[in-house]
Formats: structure tokens, sequence, C-alpha cells
């Protein structure tokens, strides 16, 4: 708890406390915990157990533990979440037929999440859709009996912005292995998804803006050409700002929408995934579905 009270209030503390532990035994601090973690140990002992050898990792390691509390942050980039992006992206473009789309991720991490055109999809039994070539399935289930329509056409996206505090720079190693510290040890199916969309995003860089998602959103709406649709979106980011920056967020966008076609997609406002839609001034309110954290499942409500 001692350790924990250096997290920064904006942060989610167990996320951080943990990953920090998990990052420090994947660069290689050599402990009895790692026979806990079974991204390390092929036979990894019961985590019922761990706690002991958790609390004396935490005492012994404190002073490594500490400058990563103060400084890294929880930037978990879960490309599952394309899982239920790339539908919204399809239904919602179709209000606007024929219409680039300008994407504008805030709080974007890698920046993973802006090339969900790049996946491949499997929904339960479903027949797969998405881009069939590619590298990466992306693996969901449907609740409910309402479905998308995927025989929607996939928009053209004219530009794709992303803009974080700390964009994480996937030519740098070390910031890699701390995504993948932020991924729960035992969950394989979310580290091999980020191993593989991490292969794609080398090959397709996105722009990437440094910064105050809040503070840009502005002037990264007026750099889109009149002739697109800008859609900003953002997925477990909100959670993340003050009260204040997120009704700033939200009345930049009001007040943008009013001007110009612009989709906000966006969680954690509402009680579920939800877009509001600007179209030639007109608001317009589109609940999408209702899934869990990271898109396991989607109950779609369109
Ligand atoms: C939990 S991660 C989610 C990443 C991604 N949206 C996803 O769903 O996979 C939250 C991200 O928001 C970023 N963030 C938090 N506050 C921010 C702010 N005020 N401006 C820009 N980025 C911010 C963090 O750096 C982090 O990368």
């Amino acid at each position: 708890m001692e350790l924990a009270d250096a997290c920064p209030p904006s942060q989610p503390v167990p996320n951080l406390l943990l990953s920090a532990v998990h990052y420090l035994l994947l660069t290689g601090v050599n402990d009895p915990l790692r026979r806990y973690y079974p991204s390390l140990s092929v036979e990894a002992e019961s985590p019922e157990s761990a706690f002991p050898a958790f609390r004396k990792f935490s005492q012994v390691h404190a002073e490594k533990i500490l400058p990563l509390l103060e400084e890294r942050l929880v930037q978990t980039n879960e490309v599952g979440r394309c899982a239920y992006l790339y539908p919204s992206m399809l239904t919602l473009s179709a209000m606007f037929p024929e219409r680039p789309i300008h994407l504008i991720e805030l709080g974007s991490s890698a920046g993973l999440n802006l090339l969900w055109d790049h996946y491949r999809y499997q929904y339960g039994e479903d027949e797969p859709v998405g881009l069939m070539a590619s590298a990466l399935t992306v693996n969901s289930s449907w609740r409910g009996e309402k479905r998308p329509d995927f025989s929607l056409p996939t928009p053209k996206i004219s530009r794709r912005t992303g803009v974080d505090l700390n964009p994480i720079d996937l030519m740098n190693q070390d910031q890699i292995t701390w995504l993948q510290a932020l991924v729960w040890p035992e969950q394989f199916e979310r580290r091999s998804r980020l191993t593989k969309a991490v292969r794609i995003a080398m090959v397709n860089p996105v722009e990437m803006v440094t910064g105050d998602a809040v503070e840009e959103l502005p002037g990264l709406l007026s750099a889109v050409a009149p002739t697109d649709v800008a859609v900003v979106y953002h997925t477990h980011f909100i959670n993340q700002l003050s009260d204040d920056s997120r009704a700033r967020l939200l009345a930049t966008v009001q007040e943008v929408g009013s001007k110009r076609d612009l989709i906000h997609i966006h969680n954690n406002i509402e009680p579920h995934l939800h877009a509001t839609v600007f179209r030639s001034g007109e608001r317009i309110e589109v609940p999408l579905a209702k899934t869990d954290g990271h898109a396991n499942w989607i109950e779609w409500l369109v």
C-alpha cells in the first residue's frame, strides 16, 4: 500500500503497480516471483500462493518499482476493442455515403486502434469479416439478437491521427515491453494479439501527436479537410481525465460539430459504447453497443 501511494492520482493504481512488477520481471530481474507468472514460466505456480513472494519482491526492489510508478502511465493498447470499433465505423460512416473519414483517436497509446481496417474479425462461429489476408484475427462474440451490417462499405480513410500524453514509440523495444507488461500474465491471447498488431503497425505508421488530447483537439479538428468527416474517438481514456478536462472535451466536440460534420465515438461517458453524430448541424445520438472492457463479447444495440 505504501508503494501504491506513489501512483499519480490520474492513474488506475492496481494496473500501474502490477504492471511495474511484471515489467521488471520481463526485463530480466531474477527473483522467485517469476515462478508465478505464466508469461515467464512454462508451468507457473498457482497465483493463490503468490502473495508472500510478491510482497518480498516489492520490498527488495522498491527502488526500481518507485520510478516506474512515478514516470510510466497505464497505456494498455487493447486491440480487442477494434471488434466494436470496426462495425461502429462501418455503421456511422454509412450516414455520410461516399465521404472520406479523418480518424482522430484521443489517448491512442501506440496507435494500434487507428488501424482497425487492417485486422480480420471472427465473431463466434460467424463467417470472418474485415481484412481477410491480415496476420491478426481479433476474436469476439455476440450477445443478444442484433448484428451490425458488415456488407456496408469500409469508408475511405483520408488520414489517421493519434494524440497521447506519451505516444508509445514502436521502434523502441523498451516501450513495447511496457505495453506487454500491461497485459495480465495469464492472458496469452491478448499478448499474441498485441505482438501481431505491433508488427502490423510498424509497417503502417500513423501520425502521432504528443500532448494533452483536450488541448490539442481544436487544432487537430481545424486541420480536417472540409470534404472529410471528422471521426473523433476514444476508448478507456476519459477515466484518466479530470472533470474539467472532460467537460472541455465535450464542449469542443459540440462547438465544432455545430459547424462541420463530425462523428464522436466514446465509451466511459454513457453506460455503454455510444456515438454522437453531427450531420449538417443536427445532433444525433446513437447508442452502439454494450460490451466488456476488452470486447470479449458485444451486445449490438443499433
Ligand atoms: C488505458 S490507455 C487506452 C489506450 C487505447 N485508447 C485503448 O483503448 O487501447 C489510456 C491512454 O490515454 C492516455 N492519456 C491519458 N490522459 C491523456 C490526456 N489528457 N491526453 C492525451 N492522452 C492521455 C494515456 O497516456 C494512455 O495511453
